[in-house]
């Protein structure tokens, strides 16, 4: 932690709201000031140095110095520092972006919704999806399914998406128009005996029963991730994606598929859906659209929903939506800058180049007492942390363990993150194989210390 005698310590406590954070104990324990970065790392006030193998949160694709995002933010404010979309307005860096953002993109995906953050992208998806069907004439089809564990946001439309119970609580959460099926983690939620084949069918027989009682004319939209990430690096299993799909199409309910952390070959793909064979009806990105450096977002949508506005426009006039800061042309030109930066260093193939290295090294971890299971895709992973390997015991929350080998990584320079009962790392994209070694070495010299000090619980 920081010098607690420290101006920014003092200042901090004083008056900063943190995020995700305990706040009660933020008073005594006080913050990490993290001052500058450098390529895969970054450095805290007191001069220690991390390699962020979690890439901030999940988003810093690119590490911490890229110049010519610097260049292209620092251009575009000397020449147009702020205007919007609003009333027919446009601007070269927004225009631009939109092209290449749609050009990439899965097929069909042609029109995009700029805002600012993933939250604002998925609570725009959930306005369109009511508005569309409104427009449709079928205002009766107005709920969301979710799935449990899957992470979409903290906005009230969005946090509604998200299926975790510490997003909702205490926070009237969530919306009644949004409901949660199962979350497809194998690890955590097949039966004893059951194949992945077995637990697929399962989760998709549950989904269309959902999609039957609710009154497929009443469910709208599904939306998921192709990775959860914040739920803990959930990769679904064989054929789900397949399954899903069908059902949505036999009832006419609309797929988002939220590419936030998966988006920008993150998978080994230019997207998750590349990766998982998905065919989006709308699509939310953010983080690594801009690799970090400027906050913003988009929905993309197809023709079909596109045609649905400009319905409503005839109905209504103005599409009444927007943000002030949707498509900041600075954010935009550093966005842009990031997507060429990603083609013209053929970042995607680098990520695929590199994952096997990465995941041979972590799945040597398997053979920890500590580790239940390895998995993830690309350069996204994480590492189960069990009290049993046989039965696959988490310890128990109270316990800490996650936070303590968290912690313990740091003190050995690499910063991973702990989540529900795993160890996520989602290093930027592009990492060599030396910041691998350096990253799992790290990890493994923490998870060697945990079962040091919590190893009377765990069966040798
Ligand atoms: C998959 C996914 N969707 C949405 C969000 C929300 O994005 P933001 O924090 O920019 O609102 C996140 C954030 O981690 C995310 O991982």
């Amino acid at each position: 932690m920081s010098n607690p005698k420290s101006a920014n310590w003092q200042k901090d406590v004083a008056h900063v709201v943190h995020p995700y954070s305990n706040l009660d104990a933020h008073d005594t324990r006080g913050p990490l000031v993290i001052t500058r970065g450098d390529g895969c790392y970054v450095e805290d006030e007191n001069g220690n140095r991390y390699l962020e193998g979690m890439s901030g949160l999940w988003c810093a694709s690119l590490g911490f110095s890229e110049k010519r995002l610097v260049e292209a933010a620092t251009k575009q404010l000397n020449t147009l520092p702020y205007y919007h979309l609003f009333n027919h307005r446009s601007h070269p860096p927004g225009i631009e972006l939109a092209e290449a953002l749609t050009a990439i993109a899965p097929e069909g995906l042609n029109h995009v919704l700029f805002a600012n953050s993933g939250s604002e992208a998925n609570d725009a998806a959930i306005k369109l999806v009511w508005y569309y069907n409104n427009l449709l004439g079928r205002p009766k089809k107005k709920k969301i399914i979710s799935r449990l564990y899957g992470y979409h946001g903290v906005t009230v439309a969005s946090g509604s998406l998200t299926g975790l119970v510490h997003v909702h609580r205490d926070f009237d959460l969530p919306l009644p128009q949004v409901k949660h099926t199962d979350c497809p983690s194998y690890y955590h939620f097949s039966k004893p005996g059951e194949s992945e084949e077995q637990f697929t069918e399962r989760l998709a027989n549950n989904l269309e029963q959902m999609i039957i009682e609710e009154g497929p004319e009443t469910v709208a939209a599904f939306i998921a991730e192709p990775i959860s990430g914040s739920g803990g690096v959930i990769v679904p299993p064989k054929g789900y994606f397949e399954r899903v799909q069908a059902i949505l199409k036999k009832y006419d309910v609309l797929f988002i598929v939220d590419e936030v952390i998966c988006g920008f070959g993150r998978t080994g793909q230019m997207f998750g859906s590349d990766s998982f064979g998905l065919k989006p009806d709308m699509m939310t990105v953010a983080k690594g659209l801009s690799g970090a450096y400027q906050p913003i977002s988009g929905l993309l949508l197809t023709d079909a929903i596109h045609d649905a506005l400009k319905a409503g426009s005839r109905k209504h006039g103005a599409f009444a939506h927007g943000l002030t800061y949707a498509a900041h042309p600075v954010a935009a030109a550093v966005a842009l800058e990031t997507i060429k930066i990603y083609q013209e260093r053929k970042v995607v193939e680098h990520v695929q180049s590199v994952a096997p290295y990465f995941f041979e090294r972590l799945n040597k971890l398997s053979v920890h007492p500590l580790v239940g299971e390895v998995r993830g895709m690309g350069l996204l992973a994480a590492v189960e942390i069990t009290s049993d390997k046989a039965r696959k015991t988490p310890f128990p929350p109270e316990a800490g363990i996650g936070a303590w080998i968290q912690n313990k990584a740091m003190e050995h320079g690499v910063i991973v993150r702990a989540i529900s009962t795993c160890i996520a790392l989602c290093p930027p994209l592009i990492s060599e194989r030396s910041h691998i070694d350096e990253l799992v070495d790290g990890l493994a010299k923490a998870l060697d210390e945990a079962q040091a000090h919590f190893g009377a619980t765990v069966p040798a």
